[in-house]
């Protein structure tokens, strides 16, 4: 089961501290969101899955963690300031302004109106002025995909870890784009977080690579509880890809509001490497043809057979965290009728993204044997280092069970009398079967490590 509609998500993200909007007593700000309690632990736990796996599983990748703001010249020579843009339209009746691209008929989904502008392109890049003087020149973009730094700093970390090919840079960090019509929720926002991975090959070997890739992203997002039949590949035709882009395979997800993109893996080839390096032409195939005069920069590798220095081709899987976290919200959330009649609302996500791991709930707030039981054990737990585990004393072990099915803690843990003064046992409540076993308090932690453990 998913989500019936997106609304079903949004109004659980805001009543349990997922997603906000962004300065809502203020009446927001359009496609700007804010992570609250819940929320941050969940986009943590999937940008540490991902790093995870792209970083600490494989010896052949690096990490970075590279600014926002951004020099003008690296995005002129990566040809954002002249291409990165949408073509945008215009209602002359109610003065809106649209995505060309994103309308069905040649009417204003605002007003109705058919008096429409020509569409024109829309640079979709945020500047800000860097310095105390605004004439204009002293501009930094904010950055619109973390990629480029990761381009920029090739020879700093080719340098300095002496990588040979194949190898990679990773990096998880914040993008902005000045979105014509952000919607859908934290799908289409103007501020939001991308993990790319940057894997530079030998060309001629880029194709093979490629394919590899897709695959292991796919797997990937199997791992974060995303059911297969809701994902399908879309290999973007010729005249869609980006400048930069020889080949696009997108990942495409079933998000309440229709199929869309999750995850782009593009082959860019030596076109951003070869961009940013002096006499381009010298090295790369598909750099912009006019030399750099703008840097000293020769972001090349040796062949260690034929000794050539050579621009390398590098694949690119680039996801939206947001985009990401939406998806494992939708996937993880379902409504069940119980025996009784009653419902209940469960978010059945995969334990290593849960943003609690375990509830440990004392039977008596006000009893301090046992009180003191469920602050050790909480303690203990903590210790483990699996994430957060909540010490959490409502006194009503019922609603706070719910309470968790809610919010996809995967185990509650109540010390009730038995705990304190007869066995030491205490219950365990599996969220999906909703089972209560006892279990030997001082053999929990095993026991925890055992279900959490992703
Ligand atoms: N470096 C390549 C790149 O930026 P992209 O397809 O434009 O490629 C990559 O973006 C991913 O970033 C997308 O697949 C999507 O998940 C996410 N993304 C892009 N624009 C977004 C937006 N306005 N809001 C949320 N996520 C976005």
């Amino acid at each position: 089961m998913t989500a019936k509609s997106m609304d079903e998500l949004v109004a659980l993200a805001k009543r349990r501290g997922f997603i906000f909007q962004s300065g809502d007593i203020y009446g927001g700000l359009q496609g700007v969101y804010d992570y609250g309690p819940l929320g941050v632990e969940l986009k943590n736990n999937l940008k540490a899955a991902w790093w995870r796996a792209m970083v600490y599983e494989r010896d052949d990748v690096e990490g970075l963690d590279a600014a926002i703001l951004t020099n003008p010249a690296v995005l002129r020579h990566s040809g954002h300031e002249a291409t990165f843009t949408d073509p945008m339209i215009d209602c002359r009746a109610c003065k809106s302004r649209w995505r060309a691209d994103h309308l069905d008929q040649q009417k204003c989904p605002g007003c109705g109106s058919d008096d429409l502008t020509e569409p024109r392109p829309f640079n979709l890049m945020f500047q800000t002025q860097v310095g105390p003087v605004d004439d204009g020149s002293s501009f930094a973009y904010l950055r619109p995909e973390t990629a480029q730094a990761i381009f920029t700093n090739f020879k700093n970390v080719t340098d300095s870890t002496s990588p040979k090919l194949p190898f990679g840079i990773a990096q998880i960090g914040k993008a902005f784009r000045n979105e014509i019509t952000p919607r859908n929720f934290i799908f289409r926002v103007r501020e939001f977080e991308q993990m790319e991975l940057e894997f530079f090959v030998t060309p001629g070997e880029d194709e093979s690579w490629h394919e590899t890739w897709v695959a292991s992203r796919l797997k990937w997002w199997h791992e974060q509880g995303v059911d297969a039949s809701r994902l399908e590949l879309y290999h973007v035709p010729s005249d869609e890809l980006a400048h930069y882009s020889k080949a696009t395979v997108d990942v495409m997800y079933r998000f309440p509001h229709g199929l869309e993109e999750l995850e782009g893996i593009a082959n860019r080839t030596d076109f951003d490497l070869g961009s940013h390096t002096k006499n381009q032409q010298d090295f790369a195939i598909h750099a912009k043809v006019e030399p750099n005069k703008d840097t000293n920069a020769k972001l090349v590798m040796q062949d260690l057979e034929s000794k050539q220095w050579r621009v390398p081709y590098v694949i690119e899987p680039s996801a939206g965290v947001d985009r990401g976290v939406l998806a494992v919200m939708n996937e993880a959330y379902r409504v069940e009728t119980l025996e009784n009649g009653s419902e209940r609302t469960v978010m059945g996500f995969k334990p290593h993204l849960a943003p609690i791991k375990v509830a440990v709930l004392p039977l008596k707030r006000n009893h301090s044997g046992i009180v003191a039981k469920a602050k050790a054990i909480k303690k203990e737990l903590q210790a483990l280092g699996l994430g957060r585990i909540l010490y959490e004393d409502t006194g009503n072990i019922g609603k706070g069970y719910r309470r968790h099915d809610e919010v996809g803690t995967p185990l509650c843990v109540t010390v009730d009398f038995q705990t304190v003064e007869e066995d030491g046992t205490v219950t365990v409540r599996d969220r999906d079967t909703m089972a209560q076993q006892r279990v030997p308090a001082d053999t929990l932690a095993d026991y925890v490590v055992a279900n959490i453990k992703g």
